[in-house]
């Protein structure tokens, strides 16, 4: 067999990965002419409006809002619906902090749902068991590049007469059954910081087909100020989540992109995908029928059957190998209501409002093993990373070195 490279034998990669750039000359006269027309301002430029436009237009969605991040998109979209403080929202176990931060600034009670094991999808049974009359939302998070069942959660909130809202900060141009996510909720997120599909340092942008949510999202965008010349007079609590001209350009630019990236990844992620149908014990993502996936992340999951150590093991062998493996860091290797702020009910400094509260009549904890299935995923799974300048060749060294260190741990 051969020795594993940190066993000291030869390493599988040994070219380095395709690289590019994110950036290019779109994106710089862009800038550019936002610099040059002196107004960085949105209300008085074009380029977030501009952005706007392309988004509706993708989408085919009525309103499209820019705003300062994923997170800020996600608020907007809770305080759009003017849920009330002390009103429950059912979301996944496995998302970003972002998903949250709104939830807790609203004074809202998260609720988290088991996944489904093999998509790491929030299952929507295990969401239906939290609906009481205090639900206010299901926040939909499509996790890794890959679509949740959205037609089960569509259909749930219909039912219960629930509004769902779609968290697609790591799902930019994806399908599910031929139609974009992010056009089946009442309101729907992205996110454009570093890490997403598309840039533009940080950014968001929120999206609906509600004529009765518009108003309420650019409120809540800017101070709940009226930018339409009638009299200044804010009737509700909103921050500011303003998308300045510099952002918007940048956007615009990566907009022209984005369906390219998606399909590059696409492809790069089915070969992968196809490579590792061949290495036993290595179980990717399960891509349900009808959805696409857009590899946001490339998600892997150990069987402990098959695979005679466990999954840092496992990674720091990969690693060794050229493959880079870094297990857990997207989400801190722990389901999200096992971050602190939840574990200790730490929102706001002496207090521990939202979670328990007279006034909102609430008492709630996350205690380990909430949500099992979610606990025991993160046991075993590790992130293999993928972007679009990654070649078929970087593909191919991806499933060699999996393949060699997962026959040497099985075969001891
Ligand atoms: C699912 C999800 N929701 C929300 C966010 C928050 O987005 P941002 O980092 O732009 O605030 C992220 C970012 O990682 C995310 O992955």
């Amino acid at each position: 067999m051969e020795k594993l490279a940190i066993h000291g034998g030869p390493r599988t990669k040994t070219n380095p990965f395709g690289k590019g750039r994110r950036f290019g000359e779109e994106e710089r006269k862009l800038v550019l002419e936002a610099l040059d027309s002196d107004v960085l301002f949105y209300v008085f430029g074009s380029k977030v409006k501009a952005m706007e436009a392309k988004m509706k237009e993708m989408y085919g969605v009525k309103y499209a809002s820019g705003c300062s991040s994923g997170t800020a998109a996600v608020h907007i979209a809770l305080g759009a619906l003017a849920l009330e403080p002390g009103q429950e929202v059912i979301t996944s176990a496995i998302t970003d902090m972002g998903s949250l931060t709104g939830v807790l600034y609203q004074l809202l009670i998260p609720r988290f749902a088991d996944i489904d094991p093999e998509t790491y999808n929030m299952d929507p049974a295990s969401a239906e068991a939290l609906v009481n009359e205090k639900t206010g939302a299901i926040l939909v998070v499509h996790h890794a590049g890959l679509p949740a069942d959205i037609d089960a959660f569509i259909e749930l909130g219909r039912r219960r007469g629930i509004p769902v809202i779609e968290d697609c900060a790591q799902t930019h141009c994806t399908r599910w059954k031929g139609r974009l996510l992010g056009t089946f909720g009442d309101v729907s997120t992205v996110s454009y910081n570093h890490f997403k599909h598309i840039t533009t340092g940080s950014g968001g942008a929120v999206l609906t087909d509600r004529a009765d949510l518009e108003e309420r999202i650019r409120l809540f965008v800017d101070k709940c100020y009226f930018r339409d010349g009638r009299k200044r007079n804010p009737y509700f609590l909103a921050p500011n989540y303003q998308m300045t001209e510099l952002q918007g350009a940048v956007a615009l630019g990566q907009l022209g992109k984005v369906q390219r990236i998606v399909e590059t990844r696409g492809r790069l992620g089915a070969r992968l995908l196809a490579g590792l149908r061949e290495v036993p014990g290595v179980v990717p993502q399960k891509v349900p029928e009808g959805a696409e996936h857009s590899f946001f992340l490339f998600v892997v999951r150990l069987d402990p059957a098959a695979i005679t150590v466990d999954m840092p093991t496992f990674c720091a062998a990969l690693d060794a190998e050229g493959i880079p493996c870094e297990p857990n860091k997207v989400t801190g290797g722990m389901p999200v209501y096992r971050y602190d702020v939840f574990r200790n009910r730490s929102a706001f400094p002496n207090s521990k409002l939202p979670f328990v509260s007279q006034d909102l009549g609430s008492d709630v904890s996350y205690p380990q093993g909430l949500c099992p299935l979610a606990e025991e995923a993160f046991k075993h799974t590790f992130n293999l990373s993928i972007n679009e300048f990654y070649t078929e060749e970087d593909i191919d060294d991806m499933v060699r070195g999996i393949r060699k260190v997962a026959r040497h741990y099985r075969e001891g």
